[in-house]
């Protein structure tokens, strides 16, 4: 049974409770990080810490903690977790506390703060082997996307309806500009370059990303910031999608289409390899 922390106390998940006025649960109003932990190591955790102070400005709320204070309670959440020794993937929320239904903001305001941990199942085996499709589908979101908003709904629905066309992820544009994914942000190889759209507000700034752009640079390879339009998008050599959870997957068919030859390609494999040794690093406490 995982054991959770929900304000101030370490409890079993089926013990946890919350309001039901919650505004969490009734607006959607909080926002969250997911950290991966590999060998009981989390995986950058003060650009996590850092990036959960900037949704919390975007939203005007205050961090109830200091950076030493939640560092405390996800390793604490890591610790009471790790019996079977399983990466994990660790869960994050805070929201605006429970007040009386009004849209305004309460007077009083007590956060809830909510952390979870769950075993971080391997990418199969199959999907990097021959990738996965994608869709793509109209970015319908808000205009604050690089708010980590646990209001996910367009997030949800067009997640299903790449699984609905037996897609992995849907790729999302904006006025004919790629985005990111539906829970994913997005590279491509075009030319023998490696781009993903600059950071701003039509995208969460994911820490997979940067680790990626941190990697490509240190190992010298050609990894830019750009514009990616539609048009480049259709014409990459290939695509990833990105995230804590996936890590780096190949797209190998976009809208039906074969991505390159419809086979994950060698950039990939190579940026992967050198994932998988920062991953390494990690674990033994060689890197953070
Ligand atoms: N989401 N963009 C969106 C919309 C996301 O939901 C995510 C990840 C990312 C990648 O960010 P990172 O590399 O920091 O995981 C980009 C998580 C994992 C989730 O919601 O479960």
């Amino acid at each position: 049974m995982s054991t959770v922390y929900l304000n101030g106390e370490y409890l079993p998940a089926e013990e946890a409770k919350i309001s039901v006025l919650d505004r969490g649960f009734v607006f959607a109003d909080g926002v969250y990080e997911v950290i991966p932990a590999y060998g009981s190591h989390l995986l950058r955790l003060e650009q996590h810490l850092q990036r959960l102070d900037d949704s919390l400005d975007g939203i005007r709320l205050a961090n109830p903690f200091d950076h030493m204070q939640w560092a405390a309670i996800l390793e604490e959440i890591v610790k009471l977790n790790s019996e079977n020794n399983e990466d994990l993937s660790i869960y994050l929320q805070v929201t605006r506390g429970a007040a009386k239904r009004d849209h305004a903001f309460p007077d009083e305001i007590k956060q809830t703060v909510f952390v979870m941990a769950t075993p971080m199942s391997a990418v199969p085996a199959e999907q990097l082997e021959n990738g996965v499709a994608a869709i793509t589908h109209d970015d319908i979101r808000w205009r604050y996307c690089h708010i980590n908003s646990i209001a996910l709904l367009p997030n949800t629905l067009m997640r299903q309806v790449a699984r609905e066309a037996g897609a992995a992820e849907a790729i999302l544009y904006r006025d004919d500009q790629v985005t990111e994914g539906a829970a994913s942000n997005v590279f491509i190889v075009l030319n023998g370059r490696i781009l993903t759209p600059r950071k701003d507000e039509c995208l969460l700034p994911g820490i997979t990303r940067d680790l990626i752009l941190e990697i490509a640079a240190d190992s010298g390879l050609d990894c830019q910031e750009a514009d990616i339009s539609m048009q480049m998008l259709r014409e990459a050599e290939e695509i990833w999608v990105t995230s804590s959870t996936k890590e780096i997957l190949p797209v190998t068919k976009l809208d039906g289409q074969a991505v390159g030859n419809g086979k994950p390609g060698p950039v990939w494999r190579d940026m992967l390899d050198r994932y998988q040794q920062y991953k390494d690093k990690l674990r033994t406490g060689a890197a953070q």
